[in-house]
């Protein structure tokens, strides 16, 4: 009895302590459009899982059972998220977090469900008739494991501490909902998806972003859902990512009953400068449905694996390698390889040995460039340090420089900017790129 109480109390700390966000930040963006925010959770588990515990994706190879594995690792989701009010909220039963931090900047969280603003896709991408302008918003959590790492991290919000290589132990697990504003005239296989609200920006904004202040109430559907795994089975990288789409007609709870696996990656194909992928799975069924027209021949760079909303010059594995703070010079993966320069064998291979090794997870990539830390393939670390340092240049975060700001050379100055006039804020916030390129 004594010891159940005790623990009890413990937790109750531990919760408390961990439940909170930078008191000395006022400026989230969940604040900005006068209604009530999400509630996802952040009170970060403080004790780590048994790396020992069977996880149920472990039952399948995801090299021979590609399609199992995913659906594994999707079940574990199922029960933790559902529709309510035309949002995805938690079921309550969730053992899923948020990272901090992601809530600032033009692409910061909007208030409804949480989304940050992703990169526009291209013209050709979502379907061979999608025009630009469409938008794509997204909100991604971790499970236990993975929320123990963020618990160690923003231990103290406004001064997060990074290792010098950031693990996620075994059985981390990520998932991502990503939700467009795309026509279903264009994107036929979101048709009768249901409709979501959220605060995004006005129509036609593809992936130019504008202050949070001036995002609109809209609807938006559910596009790719995504997932990662630190998967020891995966020598190449120790991880694992895959995504699904949803694809019409709706059928069962319209959310995960839908989803269709798309593709899923374990290692980058280092070394192939031609089609003959190996370490990538796509599902051939959906030739015609998410790849496969002129301007869309794949999903990932060559047919590596990546999702609809992605960039043919990339994929999964090849953005979040990549993961460090601060980023490196070459900076995340974007539109500069040409593509109707495909057949130039030089320049492919430099694509390739530039952006398409296999980097173990918390190995640091391009280590000729400084870094404080390397985050383990995690996105949303880079882009919270990132905006957390912005906040204290811009004067919305107040008080001591975050560590980590300083020591990547952010901001240098032992207090953050006190005095920023309104100009130099909106320079500021406007000098930010997109997330995802
Ligand atoms: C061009 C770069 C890029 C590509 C390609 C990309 N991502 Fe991401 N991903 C990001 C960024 C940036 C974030 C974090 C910011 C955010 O969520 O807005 C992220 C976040 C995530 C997260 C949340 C956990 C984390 O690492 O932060 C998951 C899971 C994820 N991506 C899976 C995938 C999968 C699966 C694919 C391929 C189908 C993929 N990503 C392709 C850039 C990319």
């Amino acid at each position: 009895m004594k010891r159940a109480v005790l623990s009890f109390a413990l937790a109750m700390l531990a919760w408390q302590v961990q439940a909170a966000t930078c008191p000395d930040f006022h400026a989230s963006t969940m604040d900005a459009n006068g209604v009530p925010p999400a509630t996802w959770r952040q009170d970060y588990p403080s004790v780590y899982p048994d790396p020992d515990d069977r996880q149920p994706w472990e039952a399948f190879n995801f090299r021979t059972a590609p399609v199992e594995y995913m659906n594994a690792v999707l079940e574990t989701a199922k029960t933790a998220f559902q529709i309510k009010d035309q949002k995805l909220t938690a079921s309550g039963q969730g053992d899923w977090w948020i990272s901090q931090w992601l809530d600032y900047s033009n692409a910061g969280r909007e208030p409804l469900m949480g989304l940050t603003k992703e990169r526009g896709p291209d013209p050709g991408d979502l379907s061979e008739t999608s025009p630009d302008g469409y938008q794509v918003w997204a909100v991604g959590f971790y499970n236990r494991p993975g929320a123990a790492v963020l618990g160690d991290i923003f231990a103290q919000p406004c001064n997060p501490s990074l290792p010098v290589a950031v693990k996620f132990p075994a059985d981390t697990a990520s998932i991502k909902f990503l939700f467009t504003d795309a026509s279903t005239d264009n994107v036929t296989y979101l048709k009768d998806g249901p409709e979501y609200d959220a605060y995004i920006d006005p129509p036609g904004s593809g992936s130019s972003s504008h202050a949070a202040s001036e995002r609109k109430l809209s609807q938006v559907r559910l596009l790719q859902v995504d997932i990662a795994i630190k998967d020891a089975r995966s020598r190449e990288t120790g991880w694992v990512f895959g995504t699904f789409v949803w694809r019409a007609p709706p059928k069962g709870d319209k959310l995960f009953d839908n989803l269709v696996p798309v593709s899923l990656q374990w290692g980058n194909d280092p070394g192939v400068y031609d089609a003959s992928i190996r370490q990538s799975w796509i599902n051939p069924d959906l030739r015609g449905v998410t790849y496969g027209w002129r301007s869309r021949p794949t999903l990932g760079f060559m047919g590596r694996a990546n999702g609809p909303a992605d960039n043919i010059r990339s994929s999964c594995l090849s953005c979040h390698a990549a993961g460090r703070t601060p980023r490196a010079l070459i900076g995340l993966l974007d539109n500069r390889f040409d593509m109707t320069k495909l057949y130039d064998p030089a320049l492919v291979k430099s694509h390739v040995d530039t952006w398409f090794q296999n980097v173990r997870g918390g190995q640091l990539f391009q280590p000729s460039d400084p870094a404080v830390s390397s985050l383990d393939y995690s996105l949303q670390l880079e882009t919270g340090m990132f905006r957390i340092c912005l906040a204290c240049a811009a004067g919305d975060l107040q008080g001591q420089t975050p560590d980590v700001c300083r020591a990547s050379g952010f901001y240098n100055r032992p207090v953050c900017s006190a005095s920023t006039t309104d100009t130099v804020r909106k320079q500021v916030l406007q000098s930010v790129p997109p997330p995802r390129q």
